[in-house]
């Protein structure tokens, strides 16, 4: 497929974005392209170089392409089966208390399914979910729900909700919590060790070499023994050699050798 543009101003989108903060070039860049073009000709720009000096200057500018340009899609079990088989797969782990990471959680619907799930196995948990994108992690943080997304939770797991103003709140979650934080997952640094991390449908976006990095980096959230759930469509075919045994298809479990990135579960 030929690229929308030449290399020199491919390098000078890159550059400009990246010095704004968005790793643009560990992307993919057919997909990325034809949003910053779509983005270019709804905005009404006269061209790349009108559109590059506007959103070095416009902060709110640069903010709203970062969400136009990240792809948001999400819902409430995403693929129910691989949800009904990571709940399995939780159940072989052994302490109560359990420290998640959602990565690239959007508006919430995943971590808020995974702290159902939790909630419902009697777990104590705390889930750190994290989106590099601020509108997203805004709408995440209000937690309100639209009634076609509620409509998409399993009913076992309605009596966590309650009707608000025609929408749909969380109401009596006692096992855990989840906080909400900005957080690039090609630039900043780990947030933290979990015993399961949830990274769905993001690394799909990223080159092939950077995707492999960013496996690299979820593996170095994780204790031995710990979850790695991806998305459905996702392939992980380096997993042995990363040190992880398939528990069912997405999810990975890490066997890893001790050391220094292998983090052992704190008893
Ligand atoms: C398609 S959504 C997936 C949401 C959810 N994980 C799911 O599977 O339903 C991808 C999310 O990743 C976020 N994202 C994109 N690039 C990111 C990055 N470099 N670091 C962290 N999150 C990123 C986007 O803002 C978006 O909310």
């Amino acid at each position: 497929m030929s690229a929308t543009y030449d290399e020199p101003h491919w390098q000078s989108i890159v550059h400009t974005l990246e010095e704004l903060g968005f790793q643009v070039g560990a992307y993919k860049r057919p997909q990325l392209e034809r949003r910053l073009t779509s983005f270019i000709a709804r905005e009404a720009y006269a061209d790349l170089a009108a559109f590059l000096t506007a959103i070095r200057r416009d902060s709110l500018l640069y903010r709203r392409f970062h969400t136009y340009l990240t792809i948001h899609v999400t819902e409430f079990f995403r693929d129910p089966p691989y949800w009904v088989r990571f709940r399995e797969a939780i159940e072989q782990i052994p302490t109560r208390d359990l420290r998640v990471w959602s990565a690239g959680c959007s508006w919430g619907a995943e971590p808020v399914s995974a702290a159902l799930l939790l909630e419902e196995m009697g777990r104590r948990y705390e889930i750190v979910a994290t989106d590099s994108d601020d509108a997203v992690l805004a709408t995440a943080r209000q937690g309100l729900y639209s009634q076609p997304d509620y409509e998409r939770i399993p009913p076992p797991y309605r009596k966590y909700f309650r009707a608000r103003d025609g929408q749909w709140i969380l109401a009596g979650m006692a096992g855990g919590n989840i906080t909400y934080q900005r957080h690039d997952l090609v630039a900043d640094a780990l947030p933290g060790v979990f015993d399961i991390v949830i990274c769905r449908n993001l690394i799909i976006y990223f080159k092939s070499d950077v995707r492999a990095r960013l496996l690299g980096k979820l593996n170095g959230a994780l204790p031995i023994g710990g979850l790695l759930f991806l998305g459905a469509t996702e392939t992980f075919l380096e997993y042995v050699d990363m040190g992880f045994e398939v528990v069912s298809p997405s999810i990975f479990r890490k066997k890893g050798i001790p050391g220094p990135t292998n983090h052992q579960r704190v008893p």
